[in-house]
């Protein structure tokens, strides 16, 4: 046992009372809180104030409640979202007084007021919101107390994680069958190096009953406060997170999962090194560790001492889940959530230069593929919305729609490998992932689009949507958006004007349709009606398809990518599809590019149209990265192709595909990467208006959710396309660690729909680069 805990107080509440109005000339009503060294009162005056009464331990140097005293008054008067208690002067004027026991030691005495919360551990179950604004709060304390210093915070104690040695001499006072459960944690403390941490004043104790929630509704809750300064230590600044971590992890299904939210918040308002992220499980549990391991002691030495007993039972229980988990997961939950690249394991056996990687592409790979960038990346790594080049260097990923989910997803890279490392077969076996992810797939859809087919690509399942609507018209042609991209097979290229009218295109089949593309910014028709008069084109169209093989299909992008992020005008897709059903067509939304959230306010791009479409195809964001495609449509459409012909697609469906839907369905879901994208994409679409009215060449800001436009001109009147302006600005950004690219039929719009995971913060940097080099020589002299 500690001296300090054997010299804990022992004031009855008759004498609280007594010391409460003796040196504080409070008339309160007293009752008692827990303490482990100290006693602590709380006291409750006829008028409803509250204030703690502390009585120190005998041991407690004046000093140290100096150092206490002086960082909650510095915390106080940083305005970091955090409510401090304020100290109360005794009547003498002191801010600690000093009383004298029966048993005539001598006790420093505080008082400080009450504040009012919620503790943590009593606000379960706690959603991401609630773990970010933990991992907030912990940020901004951090982040300020970098700042402060106390010469009594350079102490010795025994909490400090530094000092796990101390704890570990316990383990023999555990029961023989839970040691392993805790040595192996105390062995990867051991191996820590300390010198590549950074160090600081820190809390050192953010245990779920020192945090507290203002409120209990859940839509409203956050950390409020952070209380206790008695474990207050300088120490590696990494250890007051993951002190708090510990606890966060209680009780959770997924315990790194949560304490990967904790982290992401911690990491947006202050970010943590390399060393520190990878530190910081390790130190988490070893703190759980910790605690068996002084309260064993404690049971053994003052068995009524319940303090530490308290949160024994579930951190036991976590010690035994997280022995399921792989070491290596906690570590690379962490580095991802902060946007840093998951080491790789072995050395690749040769280091390829750029310049043999371009030499080897020439050589061996067709001419046709393209790369970007003058001086092409070499990107060897990603997480979130980072990608990282073979020098270390990061790179701010504006334009990957297909890293929906963020760059190398752990959830997604798990739950892929691990079927990948049981089964993968085609569908002609009963698989429950085929039937699970189908199931998930159809619910986030409208009725009645009810069947599903799984394929592996976007030019895929457009290729089968075109055999479906053939099957179930029975007729061949196709009416398209101009500009339009569908995929790259045969079919596709025929009925893509971005290729079929692009370099080395054939022109425009006879059997597919163009009509303009529904750009109110530049096209045809840019006034009120402009949604009417595009939707009538679509009406022409297939009056002219009519007399040929008739309409089979209307195929729209549910936005034009390709064609410059062309946001369709409200009521379009309503009109063109009545027209097109009129005429005995059906509608494909060709949802490659925007589906799963992207929209913000709807979890489909088509939706905002408030239209149907009898048949949906999905691909890029589907998978994450993983080759996988979607073909959604109704029951009769699909009858009409079971016609006696099998349809077989040796990968569509298989179970890793399936697994990996899953996941990235349910990180949309956790993550909350819909709503994300609606408030950040809100956000940088406000702040590139503000940019549009500083520079000349921004001619329009267009998009839904974190799918936007800017389309770039030399002349706001005759809106002739800044071209190689655009070119030299995503140059430009690249140099600067942003990752952009252009289209639209001039090649003048920048192209911005990055992971979802996009914050706010990116926003800016994202901002800020086009500002700086928007206001280069080159972009200002036109
Ligand atoms: C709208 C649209 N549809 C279909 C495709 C084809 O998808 P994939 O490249 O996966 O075959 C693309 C690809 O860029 C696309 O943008």
């Amino acid at each position: 046992m500690t001296i300090a805990v054997q010299k804990a107080p022992r004031i009855r509440p008759d004498d609280a009372v007594r010391i409460a109005m003796a040196h504080y000339g409070l008339a309160a009503l007293v009752s008692t809180l827990p303490s482990e060294r100290d006693q602590n009162f709380l006291l409750q005056t006829s008028s409803g104030q509250k204030f703690v009464l502390k009585i120190a331990n005998a041991e407690e140097q004046y000093d140290f409640l100096n150092l206490q005293n002086e960082l909650i008054r510095f915390l106080g008067e940083k305005e970091i979202g955090l409510e401090f208690p304020r100290i109360v002067p005794s009547q003498s004027g002191a801010d600690i007084a000093t009383i004298k026991t029966a048993d005539s030691r001598e006790h420093f005495v505080r008082m400080l007021t009450w504040v009012d919360g919620v503790c943590f551990a009593e606000t379960k179950p706690h959603d991401r919101k609630l773990l970010a604004s933990l991992g907030r709060a912990l940020g901004q304390m951090d982040a300020a107390l970098k700042e402060f210093s106390h010469p009594a915070a350079h102490r010795s104690f025994y909490w400090d994680l530094r000092n796990a040695a101390s704890a570990r001499e316990l383990v023999t006072l555990l029961p023989t069958d839970r040691r392993p459960l805790v040595e192996r944690h105390f062995d990867d403390w051991a191996k820590i190096d300390w010198s590549s941490l950074r160090f600081s004043v820190i809390h050192n104790d953010g245990n779920d009953y020192n945090v507290l929630v203002n409120g209990l509704d859940p839509s409203q809750r956050r950390v409020s406060a952070i209380l206790d300064y008695g474990d207050v230590v300088h120490s590696a600044t990494v250890c007051n997170l993951a002190v708090a971590l510990a606890y966060a992890m209680l009780d959770k299904n997924d315990p790194i999962g949560a304490a990967g939210q904790v982290v992401a918040a911690y990491q947006e308002i202050y970010p943590l090194t390399e060393s520190e992220i990878d530190v910081l499980y390790t130190l988490a549990v070893t703190r759980l560790c910790f605690s068996v391991c002084i309260a064993a002691r404690q049971t053994r030495d003052v068995p009524d001492n319940e303090y530490l007993n308290i949160s024994n039972a579930p951190v036991w229980a976590l010690l035994e889940k997280l022995q399921e988990v792989s070491p290596d997961w906690p570590r690379r939950v962490f580095r991802y959530v902060c946007g840093m690249p998951i080491p790789k394991d072995k050395t690749p056996p040769r280091q390829w230069t750029r310049t043999e990687l371009l030499a080897g592409r020439k050589k061996h790979l067709g001419p046709s593929l393209s790369v970007s960038y003058e001086s092409p990346l070499h990107i060897v790594s990603g997480a979130r919305e980072f990608l990282f080049d073979a020098r270390g260097r990061r790179y701010l990923d504006c334009i990957n729609n297909v890293a929906h989910v963020g760059h190398s997803h752990p959830y997604v890279v798990r739950a892929a490998a691990n079927q990948m490392a049981i089964l993968n077969t085609n569908t002609r076996y009963l698989h429950e992932l085929l039937i699970e992810y189908s199931e998930r797939l159809i619910a986030l859809l409208p009725e009645p689009l009810r069947v599903v087919y799984l394929v592996n690509s976007g030019s895929e399942a457009n290729e089968l949507a075109l055999r479906l609507a053939r099957a179930h018209t029975n007729r061949t042609d196709v009416v398209v958006v101009d500009c339009a991209y569908h995929g790259n097979t045969s079919a596709m290229i025929d009925l893509s004007p971005y290729k079929f009218d692009g370099p080395g295109g054939r022109g425009r089949p006879t059997w597919v349709h163009k009509v303009p593309m529904p750009d109110v910014y530049r096209g045809k028709h840019r006034g009120e009606d402009a949604a009417t008069q595009y939707a009538r084109e679509v009406a022409r169209a297939t009056q002219i398809a009519e007399k040929q093989g008739g309409v089979a299909a209307f195929f729209c992008e549910s936005a034009v990518g390709c064609g410059g992020q062309i946001i369709l005008p409200p009521g379009y897709l309503r009109a063109a599809y009545a027209s097109v059903r009129n005429a005995g067509g059906v509608c494909v939304a060709d949802e490659v590019q925007t589906g799963f959230g992207r929209a913000g306010t709807h979890f489909w791009m088509f939706e905002t149209q408030d239209v149907v479409p009898d048949i949906v195809t999905l691909g890029k964001p589907i998978g994450n990265g993983h080759p996988l495609g979607a073909v959604v449509t109704t029951r009769e459409i699909a009858a009409s192709l079971a016609n006696g012909m099998e349809y077989f697609n040796t990968f569509g469906g298989n179970p890793v595909s399936c697994a990996t839907g899953l996941a990235v369905l349910d990180v949309i879901r956790d993550e909350e990467l819909q709503q994300n994208a609606l408030e950040v994409g809100e956000y940088l679409k406000e702040q590139l208006h503000l940019l549009q009215d500083r520079h000349v060449l921004i001619g329009d800001v267009r998009g839904l959710g974190l799918f936007i436009g800017i389309e770039l001109v030399r002349d706001r009147d005759t809106l002739e396309p800044a071209d190689r302006e655009a070119a030299q600005l995503v140059e430009r950004m690249k140099e600067l660690g942003i990752l952009l690219s252009t289209d639209g039929p001039f090649h003048n719009v920048i192209k911005i729909k990055p992971p979802l995971v996009f914050s706010r913060k990116d926003a800016d940097v994202l901002v800020a680069g086009l500002d700086s080099v928007l206001r280069e020589s080159a972009f200002v002299d036109g």
